[in-house]
């Protein structure tokens, strides 16, 4: 599907945006394996999320929607045998999270996904999990179909060699069926949301600096409200910091500090960032967040802020042609295995509009000029449909965002909400 989006004088307005992806999977996870019902509000009804509801019932787990929440009867810790391939859609979290349960279960599961989420690495939980002690056979181009046959596992130490909050999640979530303590050693830190719910539905977890641990525990199932999601968010704030004289808030967002350094990127370049903690919803920080746009300068972004921003690089590489100087994003070469490869995907479409973009191997330089409008493809990734649906907003003529339903994979209704802020 094309949708068209045609350039903004100003945004503004007060929105709030769908569940939080991240929180919304690991709630579903943790909620399966824990004894006793789990109620939770605000869950994301997006295409992912409902990949991770069908892997789950599956897997012999009775999970129901009632009034808008999702509903969860847990049974405890043990799941059965599903008498399919489980289909994980496009959602990397589902497989790579769901590995960890299944390496705990003492049956074989075959997991699949649709083209994307094929061809992206599973090499990175099949390590740590054979090390725990499940077998975990993947394609012979270390990606999915991956099968699992768990049973008995033994706690390890494990540093992963990329910082990534779903192999954390997953070593961590293996290690609930472990003998002994399990801990994750991470080089950068990267969101802890599965820490924070894993504490909040009981497990024994200690976070010493890096050093994130886990005992063997059973869950216990609770009620859970899901914060709007900042990623999304993202999409509609960083739009507004990069047209001038507009103000634009969300309410009821996460603002978990290993989320939110697309704020910290947006206030270095030039926009008023205002945040309040309102209140705290299963252990995550939930706030209002305003931005004003007063015109964005260029800016650096590497190292450590990279995981903190890894899903607001599309839309801040967007923004970054408006900015005055020029924006170079070094250190993220995870970019290349997300949904699409986000690095070559964005240079060439930013270059479709007319943009000077140099492409490099983990980042890119982006020179600030005025988008021209133009048909660009978002390759069936959502972060990229939303990022391109932006540059509609800054560009001097509209933009044709081709692939445009991708979008519903995180934020069903952003092409509503969009024009909902155009003022
Ligand atoms: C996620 C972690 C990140 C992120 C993804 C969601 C999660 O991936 O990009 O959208 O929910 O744990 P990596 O762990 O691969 O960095």
């Amino acid at each position: 599907m094309d949708v068209t989006i045609a350039p903004a004088e100003k945004l503004g307005g007060s929105i709030r945006v769908p569940g939080d992806k991240s929180i919304s999977h690991r709630a579903a996870m943790m909620g399966a394996i824990a004894a006793g019902t789990t109620s939770i509000a605000n869950f994301l009804w997006a295409d992912d999320c409902r990949s991770t509801l069908s892997c789950l019932r599956a897997l012999g787990v009775n999970v129901v929607e009632r009034g808008g929440a999702l509903i969860i009867k847990g049974e405890g810790p043990r799941l059965r045998p599903a008498p399919v391939v489980l289909d994980a859609g496009n959602s990397g979290t589902t497989v790579r999270l769901l590995a960890g349960l299944l390496a705990g279960q003492p049956f074989a599961t075959e997991v699949t996904g649709d083209e994307s989420l094929r061809a992206r690495p599973m090499d990175r939980v099949a390590v740590p999990l054979r090390l725990m002690g499940a077998a975990v056979e993947t394609s012979n181009t270390s990606g999915l179909p991956m099968r699992v046959h768990g049973g008995a596992l033994r706690g390890i130490t494990y540093t992963p060699p990329v910082a990534s909050a779903q192999v954390k999640s997953a070593v961590l979530l293996a290690g609930l069926y472990a003998d002994g303590e399990t801990t994750v050693i991470e080089p950068v830190p990267t969101r802890d949301h599965t820490e924070r719910m894993l504490e909040f539905f009981g497990a024994g977890v200690t976070r010493h600096n890096a050093h994130i641990s886990v005992q063997r525990s059973t869950l216990r199932g609770r009620p859970t409200t899901v914060p709007g999601d900042i990623s999304s968010a993202a999409f509609i704030l960083t739009a507004a910091a990069a047209v001038p004289g507009s103000e634009v808030t969300v309410t009821g967002v996460g603002i978990n500090p290993t989320r939110t350094g697309v704020l910290d990127v947006l206030r270095e370049m030039g926009a008023e960032v205002a945040v309040r903690r309102d209140d705290e919803w299963a252990g995550e920080p939930v706030g209002t967040v305003t931005v004003r746009g007063r015109g964005l300068h260029g800016v650096a972004i590497g190292g450590e802020m990279i995981p903190r921003v890894i899903d607001e690089l599309p839309v801040l590489c967007v923004a970054a042609t408006t900015a005055s100087g020029t924006t170079e994003i070094t250190d993220a070469a995870e970019l290349r295995v997300k949904e699409a490869d986000r690095i070559g995907s964005i240079a060439a479409a930013l270059r479709d509009l007319s943009a000077e973009v140099e492409e490099r191997a983990d980042g890119l330089t982006i020179y600030g000029s005025r988008l021209k409008g133009g048909r660009v493809d978002s390759h069936g990734d959502h972060r990229l449909a939303m990022a391109f649906a932006v540059a509609g907003l800054l560009a001097a003529a509209p933009v044709t965002v081709a692939r445009a339903e991708a979008v519903a994979v995180s934020f069903p209704g952003f092409f509503e909400t969009v024009e909902a802020i155009r003022r």
